[in-house]
């Protein structure tokens, strides 16, 4: 449970909108800590290029009207390289004409040579300015120019100590540090509550969902803070009408199954009753409620055997037996099969095949499908009417009408044909022996094909089904 917990606050809005404040707030302060210590040092380091170099320029005049370069016993001269090297804790060396130390602070390389880069670069009039950060230290030659020649006769090569620079440069990088270390807890506690205050809104959304899933409310829920909770509220409570239609529906199912079922029950209790009440009963009145009874006990079993073809196609698992048929063929027998019921009623039955089609179907499924269209047709027709069936197809549809010159649906009972019961008029339709279970099967099956279904009908003129489905099976 606790990981499971702990995964969720990563993954969670929260934490995201914390990571972001946190990037928000370190890296500027990252940035600025760099620039400000970088910027002191190199102040700081171009600041000691300048003095020394000014010190020593005037050092070496000194220097060069003295004549030091041959002899180095002036006091005045080694006195002050004295107070220059122990203010910036460095080190002179000057060297001659042929390279050699004639003096060094530190007494210990005199005599030597020194022709390094640096002083052969300042031989020739490039002065240099080295900062050695690792070793703390910056190295400059000053050349010593002779005033009439103009020609360098010697080099002076200071190296000063930079270890206050960098021991402030330390100071400034720790002091960053403790800010930036304030600034990342003073980000993550502002982060966690900012973050907290953005994300309510959506609690509350979960909130009232669950109040409502667990039956403490009953409205639509409302939560207009921002404008997607707005929307998410929008589309839950267009879902939570959407679950509410198909509850009525399905208690309006089952109380209609139940009372269905009920009626020839309760006809074959009163017509059982009324024999079992009588005493001598003739053994024609017997036959005569015995046929009522087998006619009450068919219509029971017609009902039974619809709702389970409906239930069969509700399923979504339920698989189609798809195989090619010619649905030519597939017409002419549903039309055969019902020729007689047509002519006990004096209808005239016709169908017209603009041409052949062969389609992928469950031939089962959709032969009830059209036949309860066709036995419609039939029997909500006048004597003497017709029922027409036509078949055509394009390259991917094929497209079955069935027509009748019959009595029509009014119009407010149109949208409602397809609902499972419904008939427009009921003691009619039962007089007929219907269940109103037909069209819904038929509904079904074409749905279940990928196909659509569309009804025209004008009252006491006719009625039309379009269908369309197909040719090809879509899975
Ligand atoms: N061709 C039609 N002409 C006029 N009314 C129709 C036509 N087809 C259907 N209806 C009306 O729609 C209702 C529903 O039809 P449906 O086929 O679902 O049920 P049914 O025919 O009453 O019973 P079942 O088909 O289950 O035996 C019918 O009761 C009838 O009132
Ligand atoms: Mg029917």
């Amino acid at each position: 449970m606790r990981v499971k917990l702990r995964k969720s606050f990563f993954k969670s809005l929260r934490f995201r909108i914390m990571i972001i404040l946190f990037i928000i707030g370190i890296i500027p302060c990252l940035i600025v800590k760099n620039v400000i210590v970088s910027s002191y040092e190199n102040r700081a380091v171009s600041l000691r290029y300048y003095n020394v170099r000014n010190q020593c320029d005037i050092l070496g005049n000194q220097l060069m009207k003295e004549n030091y370069l041959e002899n180095q016993d002036s006091e005045v001269i080694n006195g002050e390289m004295a107070i220059l090297t122990s203010v910036y804790n460095g080190r002179i060396l000057i060297i001659n004409r042929n390279g050699k130390i004639v003096k060094d602070t530190y007494d210990i390389d005199e005599g030597k040579y020194a022709l390094s880069k640096e002083v052969i670069e300042c031989f020739d009039g490039i002065p240099a300015n080295n900062y050695d950060r690792k070793n703390s230290y910056i190295e400059q030659t000053i050349a010593l120019t002779d005033k009439e020649t103009g020609q360098a006769d010697g080099v002076m090569l200071v190296s000063t100590s930079t270890g206050e620079i960098a021991d402030s440069v330390d100071m400034l990088e720790t002091r960053g540090n403790l800010l930036m270390a304030a600034v990342c807890i003073l980000v993550i506690v502002l982060g966690y509550v900012i973050s907290g205050i953005l994300v309510k809104p959506f609690s509350k959304v979960s909130k009232a969902i669950e109040e409502l899933t667990d039956g403490y409310l009953n409205e639509e829920i409302s939560i207009s803070d921002y404008t997607e909770t707005e929307l998410i509220c929008n589309v839950f409570n267009k879902m939570l009408g959407r679950m509410k239609t198909l509850d009525d529906s399905r208690q309006e199912f089952v109380s209609n199954v139940s009372h269905e079922l009920k009626t020839p029950m309760t006809s074959i209790k009163v017509l059982a009753d009324s024999l079992n009440g009588q005493e001598n009963v003739p053994v024609e009145l017997y036959k005569e409620f015995m046929e009522d009874i087998v006619v009450e006990i068919d219509r029971e079993n017609k009902i039974i055997t619809d709702l389970l073809a409906l239930v069969k196609m509700d399923k979504k698992a339920s698989n189609l037996n798809i195989e090619k048929v010619s649905i030519n063929d597939l017409l002419e027998s549903i039309l055969k099969r019902l020729k007689p019921i047509a002519d006990k009623k004096g209808v005239e039955l016709v169908l017209e095949s603009y041409r052949p089609v062969v389609a992928e179907i469950d031939e089962v499924k959709l032969s009830l499908a059209l036949s309860n269209l066709v036995e419609n047709g039939i029997k909500y027709n006048v004597e003497d009417g017709w029922v027409h069936v036509t078949l055509n197809a394009d390259h991917k549809y094929f497209y079955v009408t069935v027509a009748d010159s019959g009595i029509g649906i009014p119009e407010e009972s149109i949208d409602r044909i397809f609902e499972r019961f419904y008939r427009v008029d009921k003691s009619h339709s039962r007089e007929i022996g219907g269940t109103g279970l037909g069209l819904a099967i038929t509904r079904n099956a074409i749905v279940m094909h990928r196909g659509a279904i569309k009804v025209r009908s004008e009252e006491h003129k006719g009625t039309t089904f379009s269908v369309r489905i197909p040719l090809n099976y879509i899975a």
